[in-house]
């Protein structure tokens, strides 16, 4: 029997490319695992009317450990549309299987890191400060962003016309009046949770990761200078978990200022921890600085599961492409982020440092980092596919 069993979700669109490229990493670095190839997604939501089938749900809980490649998602009467027609109109609604998951298994501490390759041409760079017409500097950019994962704005307690009960306890806060006389179909609200045990572990988290890894600091980045209280719990949680880490600084930033200061001094940012929507919107912004989706991979890690995917989603226009030329990379760095999970830390830094190998070296580039428009010509125009993209990495190994 293997060491390791491993549920994979390969998707929808691209997630069917990247996912087998990571497999065929782990293998080559040696884990002794076998996998348990599972639905989910799309196909299953048409013909099932649940993106996420029980089935699925049953083989994570057992396992505990997925890969998961990306799904496509559409607004809801966009889906209820593409239900066969045996199931539309009996109720069903469609819900994203990741974002579910995340909330069935308590997937709260979502782990995103966002490191620069040397070499990566899409990296960030700037204009030297000290001599206007001195050229060009590239900041090291090894941010780690920790996202709440399963509550915040995310927490799916919205309505468009709320029910009466909802504006009667709406009402009871002064700041409401304005909206008191809104007819119900013209008003939409969506409900921020944020409960201090989440909040405490997810802080937690970012403070844990920045010790073992030799980071200075921690950044919280919320508002709570407006939300006073959702973002001013999380300020205050992050106050008192930062006592137990005497040797680590707690830096507080706004995300708006944030989003301005990552393109000044992102260097200055190592761990970074936020909210459900804010942590989102932080980790695709440090991602941008370091080539963006084709190297975005995450952690999702409950107490139980977890299940470690690329950033990035579907991408529909790609997914046909014969050979694919999307970047595996995010997908094989996720299968790293799981590798280190598990405790495989060694072959985890083996895969890191493969990849950082064919960055540096630069003979193999898929279509995004040649700034290529994606298509079927950008093989002839130089681009690797995603196998060669693979192939290159394992020759590294
Ligand atoms: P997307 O991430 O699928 O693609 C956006 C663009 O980024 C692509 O068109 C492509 O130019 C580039 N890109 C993405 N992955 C790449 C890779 N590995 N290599 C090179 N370039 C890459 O986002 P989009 O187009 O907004 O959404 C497509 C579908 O994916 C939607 O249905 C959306 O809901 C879903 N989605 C799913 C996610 C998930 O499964 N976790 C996350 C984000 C979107
Ligand atoms: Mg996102």
């Amino acid at each position: 029997m293997a060491r390791f069993t491993i549920v994979t979700m390969p998707g929808d669109g691209i997630g069917n490319q990247v996912l087998p490229e990571a497999l065929r990493v782990l293998d080559a670095v040696g884990l002794d695992a076998e996998y348990i190839h599972v639905d989910i997604g799309w196909e299953c939501w048409r013909n099932e009317g649940n993106a996420l089938p029980e089935r699925t749900v049953e083989l994570l809980a057992k396992h505990k450990l997925g890969l998961f490649g990306a799904i496509t998602s559409k607004p809801k009467k966009e889906a209820e549309a593409e239900l066969k027609p045996e199931l539309r109109g009996k109720g069903f609604s469609y819900f994203s299987p990741i974002v579910s998951m995340r909330q069935l298994f308590n997937l709260d501490i979502c782990v995103r890191p966002c490191i620069g390759f040397p070499g990566n041409p899409l990296n960030f760079i700037r204009k030297k400060a000290d001599k206007p017409d001195g050229g060009f500097e590239e900041p090291q950019v090894r941010t780690v962003v920790f996202r709440q994962n399963t509550e915040g704005l995310y927490a799916g307690v919205e309505w468009t016309n709320p029910p009466e009960k909802v504006r009667e306890a709406l009402a009871t806060h002064p700041k409401f009046k304005p909206f008191a006389g809104v007819p119900g179909p013209d008003m939409a609200i969506s409900v921020r949770v944020i409960t201090r045990p989440a909040a405490r572990r997810i802080v937690e988290a970012a403070f844990e990761y920045a010790r073992r890894h030799g980071y200075k600091s921690v950044t919280l980045c919320e508002k709570p200078n407006v939300l006073r209280e959702t973002s001013g719990l999380m300020e205050e949680v992050a106050k008192q978990v930062q006592k137990e880490y005497p040797e680590i600084a707690l830096w507080s930033t706004n995300i708006d200022a944030q989003m301005m200061w990552l393109t000044k001094n992102p260097e200055d940012y190592g761990v970074v921890v936020a909210s459900n929507l804010f942590g989102d919107v932080i980790s695709d912004a440090f991602a941008g600085l370091v080539g963006g989706l084709g190297f975005a991979a995450s952690g999702n890690i409950g107490e139980e599961v977890a299940v470690f995917e690329p950033t990035h989603g579907s991408a529909p226009k790609y997914a046909e492409l014969d050979p694919p030329i999307v970047n595996p990379i995010a997908m094989i760095l996720a299968a790293a982020m799981l590798l280190e999970h598990i405790g495989e830390g060694d072959k985890s830094k083996r895969v890191w440092n493969a990849v950082a190998d064919v960055v540096r070296e630069g003979n193999v580039r898929t279509y995004d980092m040649m700034r290529l428009v994606g298509g079927p010509k950008v093989i002839q125009q130089g681009a690797a596919s995603t196998l060669q993209m693979t192939d290159a990495i394992i020759a590294r190994l």
